[in-house]
């Protein structure tokens, strides 16, 4: 017996879910959904499944996937857990914008008897995975800090919806792009102590399409993460550098597929390098798996969402540098 799944919200992102799911012989989708008709319509045309434009009267979906625009995350989940016979509520990242409203979302979905799965698929990616046992299995000795360069490009098209580009429903280049790697040092280094940064809206867009921070753990750990979305004409890179006492350890490529320098106390550099189509890499298909097995440990806890929510709502939502 397949495991049911609706999606809602028929942009961009769905085509990876979509991929995803149907990679699975365990999940079936069972129902679309799209506030605009005529890409709902396609998708369940496509998918040969019922369509709808209302998430409420969705029925019969054990997952839900709010696959919709970053603002509306807390409303659409929420009314979702209000109003479906769902288990299961997956919501893409950001979960919010505002930490208070992530916070209220867990209590919100948990209260109408539901489970809420945030979306971080890069804590999935097997480098990623390798890198946080290696750190666990304490063979680097005192991990000391890390660099994270996150250096891509988007054009005017990217900000011709109605979304993209406002601080009321996209919030910037922390929550569309950085959060990934926000989410990914909590992953890896637990507890925030504290945080400084500094965004800048170099093409005069309402959110900051620039941002530099600097992160310090409770353990210890201090860092930087750059991020923009303001490389001229193409994607450059994402990197991952990790300063160790034993060890310095960078990871890169698309998505950090690769291992580009290894110099580790007594390891000889692994070969666990590997190739992805596209920059979302493949982690949904691990996140899908995920519930199926019942392993809800491995999705992001509550309080490592809300802590990097509340950093990017704090980081994002300064006055603007104006240049
Ligand atoms: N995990 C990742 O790597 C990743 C990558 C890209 C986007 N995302 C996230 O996915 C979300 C969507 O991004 P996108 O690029 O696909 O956006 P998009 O604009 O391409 O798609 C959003 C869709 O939601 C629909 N929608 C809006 N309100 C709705 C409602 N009330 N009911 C049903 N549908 C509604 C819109 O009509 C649109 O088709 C964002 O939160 C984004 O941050 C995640």
């Amino acid at each position: 017996m397949s495991t049911t799944i609706a999606l809602v919200g028929l942009g961009r992102i769905s085509k990876r879910h979509i991929e995803a799911i149907a990679a699975n012989p365990r999940l079936k989708i069972v129902q679309v959904c799209d506030v605009k008709k005529e890409k709902a319509q396609k998708a369940a045309l496509a998918l040969n499944c019922p369509f709808c434009t209302d998430y409420k009267t969705i029925r019969g979906a054990e997952i839900i996937s709010v696959l919709t625009p970053s603002g509306m995350h807390p409303l659409h989940a929420q009314e979702i857990a209000n109003a479906t016979d769902c288990r299961y509520i997956v919501v893409e990242k950001p979960i919010a914008l505002h930490g208070n409203e992530a916070d209220a979302l867990f209590d919100g979905v948990a209260k109408a008897g539901k489970t809420l799965l945030p979306v971080f698929q890069n804590r999935y990616n097997p480098l990623v995975v390798f890198l946080k046992e290696l750190v666990a299995s304490g063979r680097l000795g005192r991990v000391y800090s890390f660099v994270c360069n996150v250096l891509w490009s988007r054009d005017a098209n990217y900000f011709a919806d109605d979304w993209h580009g406002t601080l009321a429903v996209d919030g910037g280049v922390l929550f569309t792009q950085a959060s990934h790697y926000i989410d990914m040092v909590h992953f890896l280094f637990g507890q925030l102590q504290s945080y400084t940064g500094k965004g800048a809206n170099e093409r005069g867009y309402e959110i900051y399409d620039t941002h530099s921070m600097s992160l310090h753990f409770k353990n210890g750990v201090i860092g930087s993460i750059n991020s923009t979305i303001s490389v001229y004409r193409q994607n450059y890179m994402t990197e991952f550098t990790l300063m160790a006492e034993k060890g310095t350890i960078r990871l890169s490529g698309t998505n950090l597929n690769k291992v580009e320098f290894w110099d580790v106390e007594g390891m000889e550099k692994p070969n666990k390098d590997f190739a992805i189509d596209h920059i979302y890499g493949k982690g949904h298909d691990t996140m899908y798996q995920y519930i199926l097995d019942g392993s809800f440990e491995m999705f992001p806890k509550r309080e490592e969402v809300v802590s990097g929510i509340r950093l990017m709502e704090d980081l994002s939502f300064q006055v603007l540098t104006k240049r």
